[in-house]
């Protein structure tokens, strides 16, 4: 029996179309208190001292928390360099700081939410500012004011690829094309704001009930904070609500479960429950890293890119989070997905007081690829070549080697998803290679142009760069004769995804039993083993071989007559390695996904607005294991990208946000999405991969924006190199407004 490749229906879909489903905002325990949170506001400061008498003394105020709380004040997935509280009297050098306005001071628990939201204002704080460094070029100047001292820079980290002989190679070049790109933040948007609850369980584990995308970095990082051991703390997602990468650093977790244990300790055993508002998510969370990406690329007439040299600037923010392997990405994906023999790349992490930049769908991915992309349109605008035919002449294929001077792993599939995308666009192969289509006709008369562009690029799947990428899976099964009832184990988050159908559908399979018999646990520490991030474009692929490797064990049992039959599997993927220090060379990822994707779109010359059409987004994903639920994700990735193109504004200034709402940040609603999405999926299996399944949650970002850009040349001529084009923006580069 085998679901492989059957859309069955997402297992969570009626409850959450009831309205039944739970999310941590609507979990309620008997006798829960309520906390808030004080947020610094100030963007760079000293917090000198801390009065919170007088919010002790409201009525209805069971206890406020300050830095010398916390027994180790500290926490970062990947550098551990944010205080959990911001202040005075803590364990930890430099945590008496706040560096951005989502930094967290104080915490108050009460008897009722607008109680702890009346006493945080009473809590006094004294700051002593400091000057703010407010934007990638303040944060590049050596005699700036240090946002960590410690770390004795504000470049959090320079990664630089040497590749060939950049050049000597770029004087073979006929055509040498140059570009500034600037990429913008995004706010990840998710449905469910930041919530949870906490108490202590039947067994005395510090408990967090909360939505994130790895349960057991979670508990990682709550036990480090709190300095208990691993098996004292637990972690639980009921029903997430969206995440994007936006829930793969902490918010509300440590606090949570540093509240309720702190409670204990003084005799009171009472959960505690907290919603982030709107306003409190927008600016307590991490966002996309804003980057400023210079490039210089090198071809002969004949059309093959020889020679590259770019520079990435990344805004990180105020703290590390996941910014160096967001860097790892936009690095590789910056000459992507193509092969040029020589490059020189270097890639800065420059540190700020904005809100911390961290992971969004495609991690990386998508400020590398715009670069790409608009050096590759521009490159066959100057060589009079047409750009599909030029990208074809470019791509990876099977063997390549990038920049880092390894070979893809096997399963390349580029060339072929390049050219299904070109051809359902209306390209055509020629004697001369290929042709583009007429550039579609708008209504006479009008003030509308309409064009046509296409990008495309290729995802890697994992966290990479030397991490080493494990999954685990348990399963047990039950019966006389036959088996009667499996029961299922796993931690892997399902995000909105559906990754627990996914997963169930691919339990049922290895094991040859129908999904009903299966009994599932999913995403809580104290029952599964680690699974790693719902993350990176990798459950499915992970998840799916830890499946795999448990259901055979399980089965083998059974067939050796032990019942109940329990396994527990442990995959570790194949291993890859970080980047040499000096040139870069490493073999960074274990497998990609390949995409390519055509955007139609119509120009209004007079307001500027910019109107999607249509998108063909043609993506290997290996094998769908639900054909619906990866076109659910194709469909949901393009509009979330034609979002990041042309609509979402993310601004921030002197550290402080102007967008702090979703009435001046604007998302895309039914009105602003694609009129039309053709998600062409396509299966060449990855040899590592489940039944030969790639990661694929990501891959349709990348080229849409470099794909609108393109189309709104071929509408109205003009080159715009900085996103989103807002009609402002627009506007602009037809030269009708100011820049
Ligand atoms: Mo994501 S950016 O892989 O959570």
């Amino acid at each position: 029996m085998s679901y492989i490749g059957q859309s069955v229906q997402k297992i969570d879909s009626v409850s959450k179309v009831k309205g039944e489903a739970m999310y941590p905002g609507d979990i309620n325990l008997p006798d829960q208190a309520y906390m808030k949170i004080l947020f610094s506001d100030r963007a760079h400061a000293i917090v000198e001292a801390i009065d919170t008498s007088e919010a002790e003394q409201e009525p209805g105020v069971i206890a406020v928390f300050t830095a010398k709380d916390v027994p180790v004040n500290e926490y970062g997935q990947i550098i551990i360099d944010q205080p959990v509280l911001c202040g005075p009297g803590s364990t930890k050098p430099y945590a008496d700081r706040v560096r951005f306005i989502g930094d967290q001071v104080a915490l108050v628990v009460a008897e009722t939410e607008e109680i702890a939201a009346r006493a945080v204002k009473l809590i006094r704080v004294t700051y002593k500012d400091l000057p703010v460094i407010s934007s990638i070029d303040d944060g590049l100047q050596e005699d700036g004011e240090l946002i960590h001292p410690d770390h004795g820079s504000n470049i959090l980290n320079h990664v630089q690829i040497r590749h060939g002989n950049a050049e000597e190679a770029f004087k073979q070049a006929d055509v040498i094309v140059e570009g500034v790109y600037e990429t913008p933040a995004q706010e990840h948007a998710f449905l469910q704001p930041e919530a949870g609850l906490s108490y202590i369980d039947e067994e005395g584990r510090v408990t967090v009930v909360v939505s994130g995308q790895w349960t057991h970095e979670e508990q990682e990082e709550i036990a480090h904070a709190l300095d208990l051991p691993l098996d004292q703390v637990r972690v639980i997602y009921p029903a997430i609500g969206g995440a994007f990468g936006g829930r793969e650093d902490m918010s509300v977790q440590i606090v949570l479960a540093l509240a309720a244990w702190r409670l204990q300790q003084r005799g009171i055993n009472r959960p505690v429950k907290i919603i982030w508002s709107r306003e409190e998510s927008i600016v307590g969370h991490a966002k996309r890293h804003p980057y400023r990406i210079h490039a210089k690329w090198g071809a002969t007439k004949e059309g093959k890119v020889v020679a590259a040299e770019v520079k990435l600037y990344a805004d990180a923010g105020a703290y590390a989070y996941t910014s160096t392997t967001v860097m790892g990405n936009a690095l590789i994906n910056s000459t992507a997905p193509y092969e040029i023999p020589n490059a020189n790349i270097d890639g800065y992490n420059v540190f700020t007081n904005n809100i911390p930049s961290a992971a969004f769908r495609g991690f990386g991915g998508p400020q590398g690829a715009f670069a790409a992309e608009q050096q590759m349109s521009k490159l066959a605008e100057m060589l009079g070549m047409d750009p599909v035919e030029l990208r074809a002449r470019n791509v990876v294929k099977e063997g390549s080697i990038l920049t880092v001077g390894t070979a893809l792993p096997e399963g390349v599939s580029m060339p072929e998803v390049l050219a299904v995308c070109a051809e359902k666009a209306g390209w055509q192969m020629t004697e001369q290679g290929w042709r583009r289509p007429e550039t579609p006709a708008a209504p006479a008369g009008s003030n509308l142009r309409r064009g046509r562009g296409l990008a495309c690029a290729f995802k890697n799947i994992g966290f990479s760069f030397g991490f080493q990428e494990e999954c685990s899976a348990t399963i047990e099964l039950y019966g006389d004769a036959e088996i009667e009832k499996v029961v299922f184990y796993h931690a892997g988050a399902d995000v909105g995804q559906g990754g627990h159908t996914v997963l169930k559908q691919m339990a049922a399979s290895a094991l040859g039993v129908p999904v009903e018999m299966i009994e599932t646990h999913y995403s809580d520490t104290a029952t599964a083993l680690n699974s790693g991030s719902a993350s990176a474009s990798r459950l499915t692929m992970m998840a799916g071989n830890s499946i795999i490797g448990a259901a055979n064990q399980a089965l083998k049992q059974w067939k050796n007559e032990e019942r109940p039959a329990k396994a527990s599997y442990r995959y570790l993927a194949r291993k890859t390695t970080p980047f040499e220090p000096m040139t870069g060379k490493s073999f960074p990822n274990i497998a990609y996904g390949y995409v390519a994707e055509a955007v139609e779109l119509e120009v209004d010359i007079e307001t500027g607005h910019v109107h999607l059409i249509n998108v063909i987004c043609a993506d290997d994903v290996g094998k769908a294991i639900n054909p619906d639920l990866v076109k659910g994700q194709i469909e949901g990735c393009v509009v979330q990208a034609a979002g990041y193109a042309v609509l979402e504004d993310f601004i921030q200034r002197g550290g402080q946000v102007l967008t702090k709402t979703l009435s001046t940040y604007l998302i895309p609603t039914i009105l602003d999405i694609p009129d039309q999405v053709d998600s062409v999926i396509l299966e060449y299996p990855d040899p590592t991969g489940p039944w030969g399944a790639r990661g694929m949650a990501e891959m349709p970002f990348l080229p849409l924006a470099p794909a609108v850009t393109a189309a709104i040349h071929d509408a109205v001529g003009v080159w715009v190199d900085r996103f989103p084009v807002t009609p402002e923006r627009m506007l602009a580069a037809l030269g009708k407004l100011p820049e």
